[in-house]
């Protein structure tokens, strides 16, 4: 990490295709100079969705003719459903007709649906072209822009298709969380104190802290914060890039918690499924003698002051719930992987659950 003029840089490092995670308040009005000295593409075009585009599209794309670059927007209704590949097909479309070619680029505005589509588009039209992130959520400003994982849904499964494609430079602009909703903000801190719980805790500690701050987007408190999760995120992903191993820490609390978010049918965000999910590994982390109770009171306890749920809702069906968990896409040969934590900091991936604790959680969460 390094600072300079109040702006943070985090480097995701991975040999010839590096790049930048540059955090500023304000950066938003002002990087389209950045990305003109990278020479990343001809022309560009801003995918974003129909929300973010209205609040911050003709900010940045007058930020990118102040750069001296030629963009032009295209947008898809926001939320999860347009995560499919009719909205790749859509948009590539339209890339063509207007005569996008391989030395051309695009840049992602928005959340996580948008950087997972935008990511996606780029590494496949043409064969693949430049992209970069402007995230604009909480979650993706924590998470998905970093790392380069992108995908699509299909009816039988949340990003069942897709990509490692890198991009080229990550853009995050904290003004831009002011207008998100309060819920999307709570399911990005789920994703925040993950990385608390499975690598730093130290930094688990200054959440419990710094909460007020970090819920009144204090630059004293979120700053740091935005920097701490992207440099966890860059050094798991220099580690292991593909997944093979140690990336998989990252799926803490996504077991337990895609099977709740799909028993919901998915009306449960994300980060909420999320949190719920982290309570119950640490209680299956307890049952199986990997953790202390006192760390996983600590756990559900800053889960629960931050207004995160801990509780799968009484009307969900635990039956239901548990089917999902033995068709969760991150089973492998039909083991249902767990990460559990060890200690606040640390935390082991295994399939040495014992079915009955299984059982016993999902009765008591
Ligand atoms: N690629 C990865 O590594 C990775 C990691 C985690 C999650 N994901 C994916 O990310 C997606 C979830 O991301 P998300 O939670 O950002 O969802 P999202 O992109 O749908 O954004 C949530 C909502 O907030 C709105 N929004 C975003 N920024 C805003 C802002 N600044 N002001 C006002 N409204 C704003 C959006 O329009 C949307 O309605 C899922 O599809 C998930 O699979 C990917």
């Amino acid at each position: 990490m390094t600072t300079k003029n109040d702006e943070i840089l985090v480097t995701v490092g991975l040999g010839e295709r590096s790049y930048p995670i540059r955090i500023a308040r304000g950066l938003l009005g002002k990087l389209g100079s950045d990305i003109a000295s990278r020479k990343i593409g001809n022309r560009f075009c801003v995918i974003s969705d129909d929300r973010v585009a209205e609040l911050y599209g003709e900010s940045l794309m007058r930020s990118l003719s102040g750069g001296g670059l030629h963009a032009e927007i295209l947008t898809f209704p926001h939320g999860e459903a347009s995560k499919e590949l009719a909205t790749i097909a859509a948009l590539a479309r339209q890339l063509a007709k207007k005569g996008f070619d391989r030395g051309d680029a695009l840049i992602a505005l928005g959340g996580g649906v948008t950087g997972d589509i935008t990511g996606f588009l780029a590494s496949v039209y043409m064969r693949g072209i430049p992209f970069v992130q402007v995230p604009t959520s909480l979650l993706a400003q924590v998470d998905s822009s970093v790392g380069g994982k992108t995908g699509v849904d299909i009816p039988e499964g949340k990003n069942l298709i897709g990509t490692f494609y890198q991009p080229q430079a990550v853009y995050i602009d904290p003004d831009v969380l002011s207008t998100l909703p309060d819920q999307e903000f709570l399911g990005g801190l789920a994703e925040v104190i993950k990385y608390g719980i499975i690598r730093d805790r130290e930094f688990f500690d200054f959440l419990a802290v710094n909460r007020k701050a970090i819920l009144a987007l204090d630059d004293s408190a979120l700053l740091p914060l935005l920097e701490r999760c992207c440099e966890i995120k860059a050094n798991v992903v220099e580690e292991d890039e593909r997944e093979g191993g140690l990336r998989r820490i990252l799926n803490f609390g996504h077991t337990i918690g895609h099977a709740v978010e799909a028993a919901s049918n998915f009306t449960l965000i994300h980060g909420l499924a999320i949190s719920i999910g982290m309570r119950a590994a640490t209680d299956l982390a307890v049952l199986g003698g990997h953790c202390t109770p006192e760390d996983d009171l600590a756990v559900r306890r800053l889960l629960q002051e931050f207004g995160l749920p801990v509780d799968i809702p009484p009307k969900f069906d635990r039956q239901a719930i548990r089917r999902f968990l033995l068709t969760d896409k991150k089973t492998v040969g039909g083991r249902v992987f767990f990460v559990l934590p060890q200690e606040i900091g640390r935390v082991i991936i295994t399939d040495k659950v014992a079915s009955t604790d299984i059982d016993e959680v999902l009765a008591n969460t």
